[in-house]
Parts: C-alpha cells; sequence; structure tokens
C-alpha cells in the first residue's frame, strides 16, 4: 500500500492509495472525524454521498460562518480551492485540508490578482466589492467580500453615492446592479456552468411543464434570470422549493443541490435546466473532483492541506470579517 510523496501530491493534487475494498467509508470516515477532532463542510455542489456524511452542508456565506465558530482541530472542506482558503483565513490555527487540491473554481481564473490590481487602479475612489468565488490574493485587494446570499444587502448598506467596482462574476454583478439601482463597475469573469444554460431550450422545457417554476442562480446570464420565477444563492433556490407550492421545478444551477431539494420534498420533481449544447452538463468539474474516497484517504492522512501566506491572511481576513459583521447584523 503506497502512500504518495508530497511532491507527488502537490503534482496531483489528491492522494492516491489503494483502499481496501471491504471497509465501509462512511463508517471509517466517521472514526476519524472522532480520532482528529475533525469537522466536515460540505457544498450543495458535492457528490450525493459527500453530501450524506458531512457535518454541515451550506452556500458558500454558511459555510464560512461555520467555519469561523468551529472548535474542530481539523476542517475538512469538501468543496473548492477558494472554500477552503477562506476557511484558512478565518481559522488560520486549524488545518484545513481539501481532498483535491485541483478542485479551483472557473470564475476565480477568470480574475488574475495582478490584472485586477491594475483594473482597481483605474478607479481609485472606488470600493472594491468581491464575490467571495476568487482566490485569497484578490480578497487581499478587496474593501468588502459577498455571497449570492448577501451581495444585494451588501451594496445597500453603503451610501447611495459610494462608487463601486465589483468582481470577478459580471452576471451577479449586473443583478446585483439592477436590483439596487447602483452603478458599479463589472470584471468581466464568468462561471463556466452558469453561463450554459439555453434560453431556448428552457422556454420549450417551460412549455412541456407549464406548472413548474423556474429558479436560477444569479451567476446565470440575464437572458435566463429574466425567465426565472425566482433567483437566488444555493440555500435561497433550497428554500424555495420548500416553501413554494409547485409540485415541478426547472433548477438552472449546479445539478448537485437537486440531491437536497429532493431530500427536502419527496413528493416534488426537479429537472435540471438543459445546457446550450448536447457534450455539456451542469456538473462543476472542480467540484465533482472531490469524491468520497479522496476525502476518506484525506482525512486519514491529514493531507493535502491548503495554506495561505501569512500576510495575505492579515489582509484578506477584513473584508470578509467586514461582510460577516454586516451579514450578523441583517440576521443573515
Ligand atoms: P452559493 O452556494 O453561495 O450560492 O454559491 C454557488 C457557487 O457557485 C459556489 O461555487
Ligand atoms: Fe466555480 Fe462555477 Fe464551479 Fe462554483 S460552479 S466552483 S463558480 S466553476
Amino acid at each position: 500500500m503506497k502512500t504518495e510523496t508530497l511532491e507527488e501530491l502537490n503534482r496531483k493534487g489528491f492522494i492516491e492509495e489503494s483502499i481496501d475494498p471491504t471497509l465501509d467509508l462512511f463508517e471509517e470516515i466517521e472514526r476519524l472525524k472522532k480520532e482528529k477532532n475533525a469537522i466536515i463542510l460540505a457544498h450543495y455542489y458535492q457528490e450525493p454521498d459527500i453530501q450524506d456524511i458531512a457535518d454541515y452542508i451550506g452556500d458558500s456565506l454558511g459555510l464560512s460562518q461555520e467555519a469561523a465558530k468551529t472548535e474542530a482541530d481539523v476542517i475538512v472542506f469538501a468543496g473548492v480551492h477558494f472554500m477552503a482558503e477562506t476557511a484558512k483565513i478565518l481559522s488560520p490555527e486549524k488545518k484545513v485540508l481539501l481532498p483535491d487540491l485541483k478542485a479551483g473554481c472557473s470564475l476565480a481564473d477568470s480574475c488574475p490578482p495582478h490584472l485586477f490590481r491594475k483594473f482597481k487602479e483605474k478607479y481609485p475612489d472606488h470600493l472594491v466589492i468581491t464575490y467571495v468565488n476568487c482566490t485569497a490574493e484578490l480578497k487581499a485587494l478587496s474593501d468588502i467580500v459577498c455571497t449570492s446570499t448577501n451581495a444585494v444587502q451588501i451594496v445597500e448598506s453603503l451610501p447611495k453615492d459610494q462608487k463601486i467596482i465589483f468582481g470577478p462574476d459580471k452576471n451577479l454583478g449586473a443583478w446585483v446592479a439592477k436590483k439596487t439601482g447602483r452603478d458599479m463597475v463589472l470584471w468581466n469573469g464568468a462561471c463556466m456552468v452558469h453561463e450554459i444554460f439555453s434560453r431556448e431550450k428552457i422556454t420549450k422545457l417551460k412549455e412541456r411543464h407549464p406548472q413548474a417554476r423556474f429558479i436560477a442562480h444569479p451567476e446565470c446570464e440575464d437572458a435566463v434570470l429574466k425567465m426565472a420565477d425566482y433567483i437566488g444563492s444555493t440555500t435561497g433556490l433550497l428554500k424555495y422549493t420548500i416553501n413554494n407550492d409547485a409540485k415541478e421545478f426547472i433548477v438552472a444551477t449546479e445539478s448537485g443541490i437537486i440531491h437536497q431539494m429532493e431530500k427536502a420534498n419527496p413528493d416534488k420533481t426537479f429537472i435540471p435546466a438543459p445546457p446550450n449544447n448536447s457534450c455539456a452538463c451542469n456538473d462543476c468539474p472542480y467540484m465533482k473532483r472531490n469524491t468520497l474516497e479522496k476525502l476518506y484517504l484525506c482525512i486519514k492522512n491529514g493531507l493535502p492541506e491548503v495554506t495561505v501566506p501569512a500576510d495575505i491572511i492579515v489582509q484578506a481576513r477584513k473584508p470578509i470579517e467586514r461582510m460577516l459583521e454586516i451579514s450578523a447584523k441583517l440576521g443573515l
């Protein structure tokens, strides 16, 4: 049974080690969690098995709130790299593990910090709000961080004449600008999963399911959002399916959330919104890099670990804490 060297691990991103096929991974993970005083935080886009073993499942805001308050020694982050980095920034004394270091994010990649720094220099009198889906380095260049749950309220908490740069998601930024009536300078970034939905195919699907509610995440393009009965973060979408009387929902976000929607509403049907080409799908290739096997090996070996340079932790913590303070005041 061979365990990777650190060098091999960093290259590959995850531990590759043979696992006894008779092992009950759920039982083993539970045992290791207790032994190491570890907590598993999982995003709604993770595969169902990971969601089912997690101690907490949530959206980006909920996950950062949990990371800030946990008393565990080890945070196993079943999500993507920027989420694990946020947990490390909020709890620097804890060990933060990510089952696969290559679980990145196309949206975070669409905003390289050196280019954003230059962009920011063009607007010296603007306040910088960044969506949490970005690197720790980008957060360090920001005044306030936001998530899709609190972006509108964070912008509304600022004086009306405050000039704002919003990055990296142009779709979320445009939606927030529309909802708040604020004029914001937007960075031109987007998420590869939320940009693939087809307006034409959704129209046809709605015709076939006239009673269905169409719900969408604000990372989707404006043309798709215009068709939606409800727009919200993953938690917002889940709550809407619980509180709304409809029996069918067409869901325009990553398909992982449907697991919780089905668990919460066994009598309702959820249809993933169709992508614009038959080769595409609504799965995030980064989120889905994590598997139950990688999660087990990661908690067992205490690797791979997510680290953030100390100076970035200090600078990036302020805008994240500002977001958490505003959210707490608003009861979010
Ligand atoms: P939320 O779960 O915060 O809505 O974010 C969605 C997302 O794209 C995470 O990568
Ligand atoms: Fe990034 Fe989009 Fe995947 Fe979320 S769904 S992690 S925004 S690529």
